[in-house]
């Protein structure tokens, strides 16, 4: 097969959704249809989210199943589909964050009776500053819930992209009868049976009276009157517009009842896009040329603590990546070779020789990459990652065995080139500041600092708001906004300027006193 047609028939994408939307359960359904698995239950990845936030076992077992189910390779017709998996804790939500730079398209699963979620919200963010195509999948329909045409409204003001419903269904709840597909006209009927896969009921269009006689007159009569709205209120689908991250089509299901999921998964394959072309710092890369072109968007820690060996985990931009092949690693301006690469089918691990656009490779590392780090056939190419948040707690952390300083030095440094966390050092008094997006992160930071690096630390307290990174054309209101804020300054790992402001007000106050300067709450801008 040639380079293009590897390409095209590829759909590499993430699910998404606050906790217990059904996440996890419409990934593995989508793994029974491509055959990836036999049995339902399989793909417990994120079931963290249900223990105890101290529970340090499930939190190492949990990082050693995830390195199976980080990513989910599977053939599904003429198709091959990669799902990366994203953690379900909200505590991750930066690893999902940047997940999310390595896929060509997303699925959000949204809960019928809870509708848009906070971390729902902020997911969708991410994927509209990347012009991210998304579907929806609105789930639990066997469950009571909310009017759909309630949700399609809290979707479109709450997510702010435009909506066309491309499924519809007869009642929700203990009545749900099953879904209209608007994009295939045809029907469905719900059995709730969690194995078996719906009835189809063959139809010509909306009219056809085989309808009133699946769901009887009544609900026909309102689905034909639901129908007459939505196209007088919703625009037709648009590919074009979906593909550029403008609309977002929605489709109605139940994963638990494995309802609706093959009409989204058949849909998906025709719509979603294939790997695209990437803009790389110095150029854009498209992703038939055939040089190979690649970065890291994830690094997965070893289970063993004995070893610190860690996966790093590529996304093929362009080109074939072949194993054994020398690529130049960006960054330190080395040359690699890849002895055994893998590629992860059917939740397996196993290697690989030769790797497509849209596919992930897990690459075995002691310590060369970093999150973002181009790898090239030798250009001189720098994808962009995503910038970093300002995080939402912080704390100073603090050596506990003085005898171990060197261990914690490089164990802080490794697990923020993983990405678990950001660091700052205080301009001021010198101290080394953690910022996390959850209390989690902390706990798992001390845990891995004791078990893989023999370090011991405590968090102390620091109250702080947010930690902006500064800029300004003019570089002696830098200066003087610097020397006047000089206990609050910081640098991040790459030596930016950071304002860690004490509270909002503090924050507005800067603002208004120094106007030339210009405050941003992400690392990019
Ligand atoms: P997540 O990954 O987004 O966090 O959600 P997950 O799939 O784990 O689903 C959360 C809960 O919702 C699970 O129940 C799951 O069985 C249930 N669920 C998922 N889809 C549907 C659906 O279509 N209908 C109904 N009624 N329930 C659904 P749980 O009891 O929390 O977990 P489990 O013990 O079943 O694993």
């Amino acid at each position: 097969m040639q380079l293009k047609d590897e390409i095209a028939r590829r759909r590499t994408f993430a699910i998404i959704s606050h906790p217990d939307a059904g996440k996890t359960t419409l990934t593995e359904k989508l793994l029974l249809f491509g055959g990836a698995i036999h049995i339902a239950g399989a793909v417990k990845s994120n079931k963290i989210k249900k223990t105890a936030t101290s529970d340090w076992m499930e939190i190492e077992k949990q990082r050693g199943i995830s390195v199976a189910t980080s990513v989910m390779g599977f053939d599904y017709g003429d198709y091959k589909i990669n799902i990366l998996d994203t953690p379900g804790h909200q505590d991750f939500a930066e690893d999902t964050y940047r997940t999310l730079t390595a896929v060509d398209s997303v699925i959000i699963v949204v809960d019928v009776a809870k509708g848009v979620e906070q971390q729902t919200r902020r997911l969708m963010e991410v994927c509209r500053m990347r012009n991210t195509p998304v579907i929806i999948f609105v789930n639990k329909l066997d469950r009571e819930g909310r009017d759909p045409f309630d949700i399609l409204d809290e979707l479109e003001q709450e997510l702010k992209i435009s909506v066309c419903p491309l499924s519809w269904p007869i009642n929700i709840g203990a009545k749900f009868k099953g879904v209209y597909s608007i994009y295939t006209h045809s029907l469905d009927l719900f059995t709730p049976d969690k194995q078996k896969v719906s009835e189809r009921v063959e139809i010509d269009d909306i009219n056809d009276p085989r309808i009133d006689e699946a769901v009887g007159e009544k609900d026909a009569a309102k689905l034909r009157e639901d129908i007459d709205l939505i196209e007088g209120v919703y625009p037709e689908f648009s590919r074009e517009l979906y593909l550029q991250g403008k609309q977002a089509p929605v489709f109605f299901g139940s994963a638990l009842n494995t309802f609706g999921v093959k009409e989204l998964l058949d849909c998906f394959v025709e719509i979603a896009p294939h790997p695209g072309d990437v803009q790389a710092q110095e150029r854009v890369v498209k992703a038939d040329e055939e040089a190979f072109t690649g970065f890291v968007f994830k690094i997965h820690a070893n289970m063993d603590p004995n070893h610190r060996s860690c996966i790093a985990f590529v996304k093929v931009c362009s080109g074939t990546f072949e194993r054994n092949a020398p690529y130049r690693h960006v960054r330190s301006d080395k040359t690699l070779r890849f002895a055994s690469p893998t590629a992860f089918m059917a939740q397996k691990k196993s290697i690989v020789d030769y790797a497509y656009p849209g596919d992930i490779v897990g690459i075995p590392d002691v310590g060369n990459f970093k999150i973002g780090d181009t790898l090239t056939s030798g250009e001189l190419l720098h994808y962009k990652g995503l910038p970093s948040f300002s995080p939402e707690m912080f704390k100073y952390i603090e050596n506990t065995d003085p005898m171990k300083s060197k261990q914690l030095e490089k164990g802080v440094r490794q697990l923020m080139d993983e990405g678990v966390a950001q660091l700052f050092i205080n301009q001021f008094n010198n101290r080394k500041i953690i910022g996390t997006v959850g209390q989690l992160q902390f706990e798992v930071i001390q845990y891995r600092l004791l078990h893989e690096y023999g370090a011991q630390c405590r968090w102390e307290p620091i109250s702080l708001y947010k930690a902006c990174w500064i800029e300004s054309d003019d570089k002696d209101a830098l200066e003087a906004f610097k020397r006047r804020k000089h206990q609050f300054m910081a640098v991040d790992r790459e030596g930016r300027d950071v304002f860690l402001a004490d509270s909002n007000y503090v924050l507005q106050m800067a603002q208004n006193d120094f106007p030339k300067i210009k405050f941003h709450t992400s690392s990019e801008y």
